[in-house]
């Protein structure tokens, strides 16, 4: 018995990806199908980076092939990420295919921890990931990502990316001194954010994920009509006053539309070190509301939990110190959600439209 192209694709049709919950053929995730006799080798191209998900996949296309009667199966799952539009008027960086803005209505509700993990789970996922702390008032990256020194220039215009767990990092914490005081207005902050952007050599990144000062006044106005992204996630906590907060970075991201890809709730529940009983410091469910009260998606919740405080804080963030805890599985999670999400919004057309030289003669 052979197998035919429309047999694979009526078989992946009723494949469904449980990560974006459609199936392999509408999502036009099939990719050069070949038959030969009753074998079948393809790829499956996935718009996320999915290292976690590729064993699953696989076995779920495998066996759906062997249902409709093929032979040997050879599936290839492979990621593919293209660059999404940004906001009107602003152009997508040549060597940064998206860019994420991780912001909240206020400091201290864990953005940066949030950013730090969210980058490195996309990073485990796969993906060749950036992070830019550009909360110059109170730079956290350098010593989350356990990073120091001076970045190198090579052409004394450019600054290269120190590295920190695989992933490339900007901080205006590896330019000045930690204990000077920073005093500068409104308008150098942009600019030096601005510089610490476009100066910085990144690889090739898929996503750049970039810690926001925290806050709805006018430097994170102006960086949200500068910098060109994507997407947007707003940290919260669960409690009111937080959540008010978070509402006005929601409205500031949509004034300047800015897509929101979704909420994480952090420090949703407290989770005792000595004998794990579960209580709700600062209520429970906000994140939630507010996600269903905004229509946004809701990402996920983080336990406030000492292990993410203590390992966040000392350079090895709990994606990397506990690759395979229940926390890293969250943060991954959050990150699949996000690039998805990603993955969903309008592609960047501007690439593809040729320039135009008008000449004289
Ligand atoms: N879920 C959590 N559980 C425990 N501690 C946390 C959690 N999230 C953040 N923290 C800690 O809370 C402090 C503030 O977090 P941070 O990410 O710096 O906040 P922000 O960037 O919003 O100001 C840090 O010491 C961090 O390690
Ligand atoms: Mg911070
Ligand atoms: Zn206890």
């Amino acid at each position: 018995m052979s197998i035919t192209q429309e047999g694979v694709k009526a078989a992946l049709a009723a494949v469904v990806d449980p990560n974006t919950n459609k199936d392999f053929v509408s999502s036009k995730a099939v990719k050069n199908i070949q038959i030969d006799g009753d074998n079948v080798a393809l790829d499956i191209e996935l718009g996320y980076p999915a290292k976690s998900q590729a064993g699953a996949i696989r076995n779920a296309v495998v066996d759906a092939l062997r249902g409709a009667g093929a032979g040997n199966v050879s599936v290839n799952v492979v990621t593919k990420v293209l660059s999404h539009a940004v906001q009107r008027g602003l152009k997508v960086m040549p060597n940064v295919k998206n860019i994420i803005a991780v912001a909240s209505g206020k400091g201290g509700v864990g953005k940066s921890t949030t950013a730090v993990n969210l980058a490195l789970a996309l990073a485990a996922e796969g993906a060749s990931v950036g992070l830019l702390d550009a909360d110059i008032y109170g730079p956290s990256q350098p010593m989350m990502l356990g990073v120091s020194g001076r970045p190198v220039s090579l052409d004394n215009k450019s600054m290269e990316p120190l590295q920190g767990h695989g992933v490339q990092v900007s901080s205006i914490g590896f330019l000045i001194d930690p204990d000077e005081p920073m005093v500068w207005r409104g308008p150098m902050v942009v600019q030096a954010l601005h510089q610490l952007l476009e100066q910085t050599n990144w690889k090739n990144l898929d996503y750049l994920v970039v810690d926001m000062p925290p806050g709805t006044g006018d430097i994170q106005l102006t960086l949200a009509q500068k910098v060109p992204v994507t997407g947007a996630v707003i940290v919260t906590t669960p409690q009111d006053i937080a959540l008010l907060d978070a509402r006005k970075g929601v409205k500031m991201f949509e004034k300047v539309g800015i897509p929101i890809l979704g909420v994480v709730e952090n420090m949703s529940t407290h989770v005792c070190s000595n004998c794990g009983h579960v209580e709700e410091i600062f209520g429970a469910g906000g994140g939630e509301k507010m996600s269903a009260d905004f229509k946004l998606e809701f990402l996920g919740k983080l336990p406030l939990q000492l292990s993410i405080r203590e390992q966040t804080d000392s350079g090895m963030p709990t994606v990397v110190a506990e690759p395979d805890g229940k926390v890293a599985g969250i943060y991954k999670e959050i990150a699949r959600k996000v690039a998805i999400k990603v993955a969903e919004q309008a592609k960047d057309m501007t690439a593809k439209f040729p320039t135009i030289v008008v000449k004289n003669d």
